[in-house]
């Protein structure tokens, strides 16, 4: 993807919305060619929904459906709608806690991306901070994925890497990894919006990490 005008990004969350904010704010500071077309949350009082409208971001509730863990047909025909209507180019899934499957992936087929707390593929699935603290590992990070039909296994865009300290506990170093997330994220964004990611499979080739 090479984008001369800004790339269209739909933003899917379900939490606190911070990754969504890190993101906006650099395109606000000019340093991400790409504008938030539109964003979708599963949750009606998800603070990222608050955080977009502060922005004048369109932003809207989709009620996901009788599933815990992923959108039924109905949430996932109205969540793929708004996002074709919006004509977005890329989606950003920033602390979305739903699975999306075959009919979504089809629908925006290598243009959806994740962000994870580790560095994958170790701790894939939920609380990894607290995998990583509880196996003992010295080093952990964040990973920005693209988003395929397994949990955490798509092909890998770029890695932070953050230091476990003998002093953390899984608040700490959730917190410090969320800060580098806050870095990762809009960096990965902005190099797709130069058209610098290439893939090949599993490989992709492009990304220069500010800082690992
Ligand atoms: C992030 O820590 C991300 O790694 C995970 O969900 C969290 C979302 O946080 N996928 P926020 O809503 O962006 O603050």
């Amino acid at each position: 993807m090479s984008h001369a005008s800004p790339l269209r990004l739909g933003v899917l969350g379900s939490g606190k919305g911070s990754n969504f904010c890190a993101i906006a704010d650099a395109i606000a500071a000019g340093g991400v060619n790409a504008e938030v077309a539109l964003v979708l949350s599963d949750v009606e009082s998800a603070g990222i929904l608050g955080h977009a409208a502060t922005r004048g971001i369109p932003a809207r509730y989709i009620e996901p459906g009788k599933f815990r863990t992923k959108l039924d047909e109905a949430a996932e025909v109205a969540f793929v709608k708004a996002l074709q209507e919006a004509r977005v180019d890329l989606i950003v899934l920033a602390g979305f806690m739903r699975i999306l499957k075959g009919e979504f992936l089809r629908a925006f087929e290598g243009r959806v991306i994740n962000i994870h707390p580790s560095l994958l593929p170790s701790f894939p699935g939920l609380e990894a901070w607290k995998q990583a603290l509880d196996y003992g590992v010295k080093v952990t990070g964040c990973t920005v994925h693209y988003v395929d039909q397994g949990i955490d296994t798509g092909a890998i865009i770029g890695q932070r890497t953050v230091p476990v300290l003998d002093t953390d506990t899984a608040a700490s170093l959730h917190e410090r990894i969320q800060g580098a997330e806050r870095q990762l994220y809009p960096a990965v964004v902005a190099a797709i919006a130069r058209g610098e990611i290439h893939t090949r499979g599993r490989q992709t080739r492009g990304f220069v990490s500010p800082g690992v």
